[in-house]
């Protein structure tokens, strides 16, 4: 057996891991990065790495706050974990351009999520039928208890459906479910219960002796929650007349901004290749928040390209429009969240994310996601067909570049003025610096 195959890592202690690692995997002798990151309280440490398995430390993301978004007339600050330079700049500038012209308005399009139970049975989705009334009494009987707590909160079961999946594979069929989780994103209640109406299905047939035994059986296939949620879904919106817009850089005048912008929007509309860049912007302010408030940046990514993808081809999640003499500019997305449950409370920095936001419901928070994915396009679009973004990047770049340099901050000045009319490059600051005091730490 290869000497790096190992039988029993997770019951290793951290230290043994870290050890293990070493021995096998790592080619310098420093392990002292990992220790650098443990938290120096015990306990807190423990909490973090419980959240996963396997931990040996803990990966620190920067924690951005981007203030001055006004969301259907109230003020946040919104905290944003990310580690890609100029995102929270970009957010915070777009909130305080919109902030200045009535702020984003938003509208909840939905809140139902859906899972389904697949399964195998042998007959007809005809002679399904016949069973169906009393299979849904029976499913919702059996998860009365599971489902009383969400229905006391106002959610729950809303609606069970049957389906013939024969066209996949013969005798295959799906239940589908669809649920109100209110503030919870809902994943475990959902999967409690599909895994509930899993094995009433399952035994559903063997009491009915009028059915020839092969009909008695049920094959159940799995049982899942769907991530993808088009009926989870919030509109967020900006809209101002188009001279109010403003005058942008090197002079480019509103109404040369507004047409420029929404023909960038309408080619995310129909070529996937800047559809991809474009929903990647859109999800780098969303990732932030959903990432700082505890929720499943996975979930949220997959539903949302899935939505982009909808109707066949992939596209653009944001719209824009000039009606008369307005700009109208505006975000649907499918945002499964929750404001209570999962890490959203076991974080410390979740918790303290979703009390600077004022502690909102699930509804709430998918407003003010939304929003901030709107404004991270605006900004990135606004960008591209201004001044482009590298400009506004490479800055942050050339402050990457001086700070591995060790540069001072008398350095960073001159360096800053300099490169504000040269090309940056790793070899052109270092000259720079060389230049300008003979050495290079
Ligand atoms: C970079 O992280 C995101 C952008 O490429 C998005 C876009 O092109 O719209 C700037």
């Amino acid at each position: 057996m290869d000497e790096k195959l190992i039988n029993g890592f997770s019951k290793l202690d951290k230290h043994q891991k870290i050890e293990w690692l070493q021995k096998y995997f790592l080619k310098d002798n420093d392990d002292s990065v990992f220790q650098e990151f443990w938290h120096p309280e015990k306990e807190k440490q423990k909490l973090i790495e419980n959240f996963s398995e396997n931990t040996i430390s803990n990966f620190v993301l920067p924690y951005g706050i981007a203030p001055n978004f006004v969301i259907d007339g109230k003020t946040y600050a919104v905290p944003m974990v990310i580690e890609e330079s100029s995102v929270v700049a970009a957010a915070a500038s777009a909130a305080k351009y919109w902030a200045d012209r009535g702020g984003f308005f938003t509208t909840i399009l939905g809140v139902t999520k859906v899972g389904h139970v697949h399964f195998m049975w042998n007959g007809t989705y005809d002679q399904l039928q016949d069973f169906v009334p009393d299979i849904v009494q029976k499913l919702m009987e059996g998860v009365s208890s599971l489902e009383e707590n969400m229905k006391k909160r106002g959610g729950g079961i809303q609606k069970i459906e049957f389906l013939d999946f024969s066209f996949c594979e013969k005798n295959l069929f799906q239940c589908r479910v669809h649920f109100l989780t209110c503030d919870s994103m809902g994943a475990n209640f959902i999967n409690t219960i599909l895994e509930k109406f899993a094995d009433i299905i399952e035994n559903f047939f063997v009491d009915h002796s009028e059915l020839p035994d092969e009909k008695k059986d049920v094959d159940i296939i799995m049982s899942i929650l769907s991530n993808y949620t088009p009926e989870c879904l919030v509109r967020a919106e900006v809209r101002t007349p188009i001279e109010n817009l403003g005058q942008f850089a090197n002079g480019m005048m509103a109404h040369v901004l507004a047409e420029k912008f929404c023909i960038a929007v309408k080619i995310a509309k129909h070529d996937v290749y800047r559809a991809t860049t474009h929903n990647k912007g859109i999800y780098n302010g969303i990732d932030a928040v959903i990432l700082a408030t505890g929720n499943d940046f996975r979930a949220v990514e997959a539903a949302g390209h899935a939505f982009a993808a909808r109707d066949g081809q992939y596209r653009g999640l944001s719209s824009c429009s000039l009606e008369g003499d307005m700009f109208h500019f505006w975000l649907d997305v499918p945002l499964a969240i929750g404001t209570v449950g999962g890490l959203t409370s076991l974080h410390p920095l979740a918790k303290k994310s979703l009390d600077i936001l004022g502690n909102p419901g699930a509804e709430e928070l998918m407003r003010i996601i939304a929003s901030v994915g709107l404004a991270q396009n605006f900004s990135a679009v606004k960008s591209l067909v201004t001044t482009g973004i590298q400009k506004g990047h490479m800055k942050m770049h050339l402050m990457n570049i001086l700070t591995s340099l060790h540069a001072d901050d008398e350095s960073k000045k001159a360096a800053t003025l300099y490169f504000e009319s040269h090309t940056v490059s790793y070899s052109a600051v270092r000259e720079f610096l060389l230049n300008l005091k003979g050495i290079v730490v």
